[in-house]
């Protein structure tokens, strides 16, 4: 997941691949909070691992659940050891963040336990989430006679829940709870009172509308599995059934999220033109209401598949047709139709979206402010929207506010396939504060551009070359690391040769002897056969973990006799172009600016003087467990310069557009700030 202020998406030509989606965050918290309230283990599979559920395991841990990871057939699975609906800790105070999925039901949770079993809770959240309505089910929770205590606005949380041992719940009349405003009330107070439903019915009445439905029936199917079969008449009344009690299922997996789904069948509808976007994890037999979102794609003009849990999309209608629709029945995939209508031929307009009001921001005044930054015409009321695209001349690039609502980041990254809506000039999209996917799909960005392309010119690189041990290797993961890019450290690949080929015998026992042609031929194989792969900062060559050996001394002088003959270089030439993928590549070596990215859009010349660097290399290497002698390294360094420096093909030079940096002073923190300072400057 990316941990940068912002993220800067290229305009984006095409998009075709399988993505697996992660687990849906509202199965996901309902089924931690069933299975901790049950009797027996659940074995979760597929949860979703996130903000929101880390919120909801860690509260579920503070109440005295037991709670395990393992790996199971290669997966994880998470055990659940619940509380058989008996509270375990008299007191805690919870920290839910800004999520809904957890602040509603474990209010009602506790509050019904804390009227009968005793106790003292307090939960609260982000500021956010005291902005986020819970009157209405205080109000519930109060006529069943629970003592619900506001400590901020009132119909707000932050709230505490009190209770003396052996108190009552007033069960004889139905609860009654308003519809209107969040359905997560009414699945509260479903998921709540089974507890309480032991000797006699609980009777549950909407009062008004009930909004957002597919979530009610989400609730019921996994109450069900939970052992608890809850009698609904239409949508007003609830019955949960006498002698009802939470039973654990043993095992539940949970399925993909159809909500996230939603980002994947637009981008299908929008660039899957030559090869389909494969969305694996829900399908056409999903309990989610947003399922249905795949029907709102399609009047658009998406061309869906489905199988059972999967679903394939390509482009069928383009540009896609704008849509009337009324949203209630789909409200958070809901927003993904307001970007698709950026590609469409006149105007969309969403109704009866109220609810985007009161989620993690304002979403329809955040929707409108964002769709008008980047060229469209909005316009907006109570409870719709309506868009109209950009002309193509009119495309904005735009800095994209995402107000912490994962929603808002997935939703506009969309917006940078304008190129595809013809626009002119084809504009790129900042979105701010990336990480806010990590609510629900912490890995959301890297699945995008692991399906996207763009043209190859609008990947920016930035190149680092430099000595050895001038710190360029550091320098660039870091700065890679700041910008959520790419990064391809060249000289690995050189080292890696050298060692391929000192284990095939092709190299002279005397490192001063040139190679023959034969060798350089055979070494020359080598490169281009080369089987190397790259996670983090570990390498694997040959299927096997060569972290430590590629960056020991002796493969850094294998490399330098083995780079200098001109077949290696042109075998690895490809190979390095490769690396060049979204959303941007920071590369290091000795021709990074010379050679292979002459068209980079930055490029750095790092030097410092012998000493550091000799310095430099000797702590690096004895903090690996390296040992070594400063002298003779400062020799060795000197040496493998002067070879680099003379070598006829792509010696060690800075580009003539490269900028001169010599770090002899400069911490590695004040580095990475200069170089991204330089490419804030370039952007800009
Ligand atoms: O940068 P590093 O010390 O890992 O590089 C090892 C050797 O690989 C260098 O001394 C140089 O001879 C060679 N090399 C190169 N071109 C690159 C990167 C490394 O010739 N782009």
């Amino acid at each position: 997941m990316f941990s940068i202020p912002h993220l800067d998406l290229p305009a984006l030509t095409a998009a075709g691949g399988t993505v697996r989606l992660p687990g849906s965050k509202s199965i996901s918290n309902r089924v931690l909070l069933l299975a901790g309230l049950s009797e027996g283990t659940t074995d979760v599979h597929d949860l979703l691992d996130s903000d929101d559920t880390a919120v909801m395991l860690r509260a579920l841990e503070q109440l005295g659940c037991g709670l395990q990871q393992r790996r199971h057939d290669g997966q994880e699975v998470l055990e659940v050891r619940g509380v058989g609906g008996q509270l375990r800790t008299a007191q805690a105070a919870l920290l839910l963040g800004n999520a809904g999925t957890a602040m509603r039901p474990l209010t009602a949770a506790l509050a019904v336990l804390t009227t009968l079993q005793g106790g003292e809770f307090e939960l609260s959240g982000v500021p956010r989430m005291h902005e986020r309505p819970i009157g209405d089910l205080v109000d519930a929770l109060r006529q069943l006679g629970c003592q619900v205590d506001e400590l901020g606005q009132p119909g707000y949380p932050p709230l505490r829940l009190r209770g003396v041992a052996g108190g009552a719940l007033n069960l004889a009349a139905p609860v009654r709870v308003r519809g209107n405003v969040s359905s997560q009330f009414l699945t509260a107070l479903l998921l709540a009172l089974p507890l309480a439903a032991r000797s006699q019915a609980v009777v549950i009445e909407v009062e008004g509308e009930l909004i957002s439905k597919p979530y009610i029936d989400i609730t019921l199917a996994l109450l069900q599995r939970f052992g608890v079969k809850v009698q609904r008449e239409g949508w007003q009344r609830f019955t949960i059934p006498a002698g009802s009690a939470y039973q654990s299922p043993a095992r539940i997996h949970v399925e993909g999220d159809a909500s996230s789904a939603s980002y994947f069948v637009a981008l299908g509808a929008i660039a899957a033109v030559d090869q389909p976007i494969r969305i694996e994890g829900v399908g056409a037999s999903s309990i989610q209401g947003d399922i249905r979102f795949v029907e709102a794609a399609q009047a658009m003009g998406a061309d869906v598949q489905a199988g059972p849990n999967w679903l394939s999309v390509r482009r069928g209608a383009w540009p896609l047709r704008a849509v009337e629709l009324n949203c209630n029945h789909i409200p958070d995939a809901a927003m993904t139709l307001a970007v698709m209508a950026l590609y469409a031929k006149g105007t969309t307009r969403l109704s009866n979206i109220g609810s985007w009001r009161v989620k993690e921001t304002d979403r329809i005044a955040a929707m409108a402010t964002e769709l008008r930054k980047v060229g469209a015409q909005v316009a907006e009321g109570p409870d719709w929207i309506a868009v109209t695209p950009p002309p193509p001349q009119a495309w904005q690039l735009a800095s994209v506010h995402t107000y912490d609502d994962h929603r808002m980041a997935m939703c506009l990254s969309l917006a940078a396939f304008n190129p595809l809506a013809g626009a002119q000039p084809a504009v790129g999209v900042r979105i701010e504060d990336p990480r806010c996917v990590g609510k629900t799909f912490p890995d959301y960005f890297e699945a995008l551009f692991g399906l996207s392309r763009a043209r190859l010119q609008d990947i920016p690189v930035i190149t680092i070359d430099g000595p050895s041990s001038s710190g360029k290797g550091t320098l660039a993961a870091r700065v890679a690391a700041a910008l959520g890019w790419q990064h391809l450290d060249s000289g690995v690949l050189y080292r890696a040769v050298g060692l391929a080929a000192k284990a095939r015998s092709l190299l002279p026992d005397d490192a001063a002897q040139p190679l023959n042609e034969t060798a350089q031929a055979q070494v020359a194989g080598e490169a281009a056969a080369l089987d190397i792969r790259f996670e983090g900062d570990r390498v694997w060559i040959d299927g096997q973990d060569q972290s430590e050996a590629v960056r020991h001394e002796a493969a850094g002088a294998l490399a330098s006799r083995v780079s200098a003959v001109p077949a290696v270089r042109a075998a690895l030439h490809q190979r390095q172009l490769d690396f060049r993928a979204l959303p941007g590549l920071v590369a290091d070596g000795r021709d990074m600016g010379t050679v292979v990215f002459p068209d980079a859009a930055l490029k750095v010349f790092l030097t410092a003087d012998a000493a550091t660097r000799a310095e430099r290399r000797y702590k690096q290497l004895i903090s690996n467990g390296i040992s070594a002698n400063i002298e003779s390294l400062q020799l060795d360094l000197e040496a493998r310069d002067l070879r680099d420096r003379s070598r006829t093909m792509a010696p060690l030079k800075p580009a003539e557009d490269a900028v001169m940096f010599d770090n002899s002073g400069t911490s590695i923190e004040e580095s990475v700030q200069q170089v991204l300072q330089w490419w804030a400057h370039r952007r800009a």
